[in-house]
């Protein structure tokens, strides 16, 4: 009895260590696999390999499953080296840094295989003529650099096959859609998204009978949306923006019962939207824009009652809007009509949405005034309701300010020749609370600017562009804690720059507070369009959802702004964009420009700006447009700088203004006479003893040295040094107060 139970205890004991004992070639196989791999060790030392991190072995000591994701892998995976563990039935090893490519032998015996994960590596080449197994279920090769074509026997044996993603590779060739005749019973997820697929896509989708999720975005496809993916009535989500698609969405699509995500932005769809699309109870997402859409919206849609987002952005739609009942559409967060052919009123059953957070209208032909039932929307964060025929902006304003969620509001276009709500009209103002954006631009709005924008607190970014505003630049927008995006150009401004503009506080560097307000990762509910410099470089107009896309500027183009440019605007370290031109700035170009090392554009053309240009505004690093024509500058244009990479237009209509890259490559072809009409402003300033000291100095210079003077070099250098001399003097007189300079001279 006791020996027998002793027994018992032996024989457990060896079955116990047998079960984890690993075979021999498994073990070598492991060892030969970790030693092409890099940093960090994996440690695999004892003997036991089954008890290694991440390996699991069967009964059998076989191993099954070699888990690693997410190790800091790094290193090539040798072709043989795991080819013998041919009781593998899971590897994962995602999210490392593995090279290599997939060839054939990689895959050769692996054939017991059901989850092969090698995403997020950087594996590359064309993938092998076939999977490895028929047990397959999972393949995740998305994210590596793998390319060529996906051979039309990969998915031959592959019946079980049930979730399959390459995307983010750069896969040429055709989307594979005859999978679906090997793996039909049981594929569900199928993601070939943001490769180069081209061509369209073949049928054979239909088949895939359990298919929930179809992801082709982002490549290159082409010819008519896939008519079979509507025999794949399992389906959840169909995923196809960025190609080139055409055709229109078949009222078939009412069979897609399951449909959750209709996503076929950025293609060329056209037709008209199914008119029952209704049916779709359960969609949740439908994303149609830059297509070609025609027609009105289809009354059905209001039993879209699970719909979160509708986006129908850039199409050619039409109708009454107003006759649309949004009532049910209780779940709707985001709204985007923009920029189709819509009319009719702002419908009030669309302010019963509680849940909306964006509403995007503007670019229709809608009409009528903004209802005060909005003020409902206790969520709306986004509203953009411009290039409309609405009426009473004043009436607007005065409802929305009451919007507390209201982050960005966009009006521009929307009701042209009104007056600028003025601050009678918004008496008691306490509004706007969190507003960080506000556009009325492309208004026409008259009036001046009113007091009550000063107390938005959050405001970031301010566009009133072409309007009809007078009166001066308000000294307040200096005080406004979080401005930085200054857009007031084409208005009837007048008066001077305003020093306390200096002062802003998020464009002047002051390292303890700035990071505190810097929230750059803001983002939009819905993209607005900007191009990559906000309406500068306009070719290449793009969708941004960041607030950090939007630089900081102060554009004051066109206006009727005169005075001197404050020598505190070097104040603004962080301004990257200044646009002073096209109005009537006088004196001196400020030296302290030059403080503004985050300059990309500076534009100060079309102003009576007079001196020399400073030599230290070559320091500008990042300044990639230059302007300073039509001025009366005058002198050398700083040589050997980065100012002679810029056209010469940059600087023409600056008689008195010489060298690269003008074609005067060395100053007015005069004789004695200094530019006496150029003058006059110095005159005025510099009293007379000080000019003839000065100038009785400089015929003297001439007189002594004139005789010598024979070649043009000569005669350049004397003009500089005579440009150099005034503007000395010119920015002496500025720079220190006359009264000091008089007892100066005196004493
Ligand atoms: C795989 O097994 C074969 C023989 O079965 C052997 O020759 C080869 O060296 C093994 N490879 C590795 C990497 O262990
Ligand atoms: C290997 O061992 C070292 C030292 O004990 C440890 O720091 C490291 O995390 C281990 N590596 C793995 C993959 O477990
Ligand atoms: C691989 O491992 C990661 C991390 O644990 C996991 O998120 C992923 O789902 C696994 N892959 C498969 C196909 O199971
Ligand atoms: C597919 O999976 C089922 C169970 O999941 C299994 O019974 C069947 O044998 C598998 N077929 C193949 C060809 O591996
Ligand atoms: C495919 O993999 C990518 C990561 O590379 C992931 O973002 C995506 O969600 C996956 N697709 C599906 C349908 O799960
Ligand atoms: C695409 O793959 C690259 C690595 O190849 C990775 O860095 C990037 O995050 C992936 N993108 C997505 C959206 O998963
Ligand atoms: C996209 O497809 C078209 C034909 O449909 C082809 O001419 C073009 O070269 C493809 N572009 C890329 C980047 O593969
Ligand atoms: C789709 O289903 C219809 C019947 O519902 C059938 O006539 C048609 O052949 C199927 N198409 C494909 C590509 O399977
Ligand atoms: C699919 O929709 C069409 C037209 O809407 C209809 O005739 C057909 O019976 C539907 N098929 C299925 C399988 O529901
Ligand atoms: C909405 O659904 C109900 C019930 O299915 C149906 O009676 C009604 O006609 C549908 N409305 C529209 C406009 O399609
Ligand atoms: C837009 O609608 C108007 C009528 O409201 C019509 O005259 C015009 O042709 C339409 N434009 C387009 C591009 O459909
Ligand atoms: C403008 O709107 C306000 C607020 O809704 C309203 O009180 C006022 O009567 C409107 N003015 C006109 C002229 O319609």
């Amino acid at each position: 009895m006791a020996h027998g139970f002793l027994l018992f205890l032996l024989f457990s004991c060896i079955i116990s260590t047998n079960i984890h004992a690993c075979k021999q070639t498994e073990r070598s196989s492991l060892l030969s696999f970790a030693s092409t791999l890099s940093s960090p060790p994996l440690n695999w030392t004892s003997l036991d390999c089954c008890r290694w991190k991440g390996i699991t072995c069967d009964q059998d000591g076989w191993v099954t499953r070699l888990l690693l994701p997410s190790k800091g892998l790094k290193g090539g995976i040798s072709p043989f080296s795991l080819a013998n563990l041919t009781h593998l039935t899971h590897l994962n090893l995602s999210h490392n840094s593995l090279y290599g490519s997939l060839e054939t032998q990689f895959f050769l015996s692996l054939n017991q295989l059901e989850i092969l994960d090698l995403s997020y590596n950087r594996l590359f080449g064309e993938l092998p003529l076939s999977l490895p197994s028929i047990n397959i279920r999972r393949v995740d090769l998305s994210s590596n650099h793998f390319s060529g074509a996906i051979p039309s026997s990969f998915f031959q044996q592959a019946s079980n096959l049930t979730s399959f993603n390459v995307s983010n590779n750069t896969f040429t060739g055709y989307v594979p859609s005859s999978i679906c005749l090997h793996s039909s019973p049981s594929l569900r997820l199928l993601d070939f998204s943001s490769n180069v697929f081209s061509g369209n896509l073949a049928p054979g989708l239909g088949k895939c009978s359990k298919l929930q999720v179809f992801r082709a975005g982002h490549n290159n496809l082409s010819g008519l949306f896939p008519e079979d993916i509507y025999n794949a009535t399992k389906i959840e989500e169909i995923a196809l923006p960025l190609n080139s698609l055409h055709g229109a969405i078949s009222d078939r699509i009412a069979n897609l019962t399951n449909l959750a995500i209709l996503d076929l932005y950025f293609n060329q769809l056209n037709g008209e939207l199914p008119h029952n699309l209704g049916k779709l109870s359960k969609l949740k997402l439908l994303t149609l824009d830059f297509n070609n859409l025609e027609g009105s919206l289809p009354q059905s849609l209001i039993n879209c009652t699970n719909l979160v987002e509708l986006h129908l952005l850039n199409n050619n739609l039409e109708g009454d809007i107003s006759m649309l009942d949004f009532s049910r559409l209780s779940q709707l967060t985001k709204l985007d009509l923009r920029m189709n052919n819509f009319s009719g009123t702002v419908p009030v059953s669309l302010y019963s949405c509680w849940s909306l957070k964006a509403i995007g209208l503007s670019r229709n032909h809608l009409e009528g005034q903004i209802q005060a039932e909005i003020i409902s929307l206790k969520s709306l964060s986004f509203l953009c309701f411009g290039h409309n025929r609405f009426t009473n902006l004043t009436g607007a304003m005065k409802i929305l300010m009451s919007c507390k969620s209201l982050h960005v509001l966009m009006l521009d276009g929307a009701f042209k020749g009104e007056g600028m709500p003025s601050d009678d009209d918004m008496v008691d103002f306490d509004g706007f609370q969190n507003l960080r954006f506000l556009s009325l631009f492309n208004s026409d709005l008259t009036g001046h600017m009113p007091v009550w924008l000063s107390k938005l607190k959050n405001l970031e970014i301010l566009r009133l562009d072409f309007n009809q505003i007078t009166g001066p630049i308000p000294s307040w927008l200096g005080t406004m804690p979080r401005l930085f995006h200054i857009y007031l150009s084409d208005n009837q401004f007048s008066g001077e720059f305003p020093k306390q503009l200096c002062r802003l506080p998020r464009l002047v560097y002051e390292p303890n507070i700035s990071s505190q307000l810097d929230d750059t990762s803001y983002e939009f509910e819905l993209p607005i369009f900007s191009s990559s410099n906000f309406g500068i470089f306009a070719k290449q107009t793009v969708l941004q959802q960041k607030m950090s896309s939007i630089p900081a500027m102060i554009r004051l183009s066109n206006n009727n702004i005169s005075g001197y440019i404050p020598a505190e605007i070097g104040q603004l370290h962080l301004l990257r964009l200044l646009f002073l031109d096209s109005n009537s700035f006088s004196g001196v170009i400020p030296d302290q420009i030059s403080n503004l090392k985050n300059l990309e554009i500076l534009n100060l053309s079309m102003n009576h700006l007079s001196g020399i240009i400073p030599s230290s505004l070559a320091s500008l690093n990042f300044l990639k447009e230059f302007n300073v024509s039509y001025n009366n500058l005058k002198g050398l244009i700083p040589t050997g700088t980065q100012l002679q990479s810029f056209e010469a237009s940059a600087f023409e209509g600056n008689p008195k203004l010489y060298g690269a890259p003008l074609p005067n490559k060395c100053g007015p072809n005069k004789d004695m006479d200094v530019d006496n009409k150029n003058n006059k402003d110095v005159e005025n300033v510099i009293p007379w003893f000080y000019i003839f000291a000065a100038s009785g100095f400089l015929v003297g210079f001439w007189g002594v040295c004139g005789s010598l003077v024979i070649n043009k070099t000569w005669r350049c250098a004397y003009f500089r040094f005579i440009d150099n001399l005034q503007d000395m003097l010119l920015y002496v007189m500025i720079t220190f107060p006359l009264n000091r300079m008089k007892r100066m001279l005196r004493g």
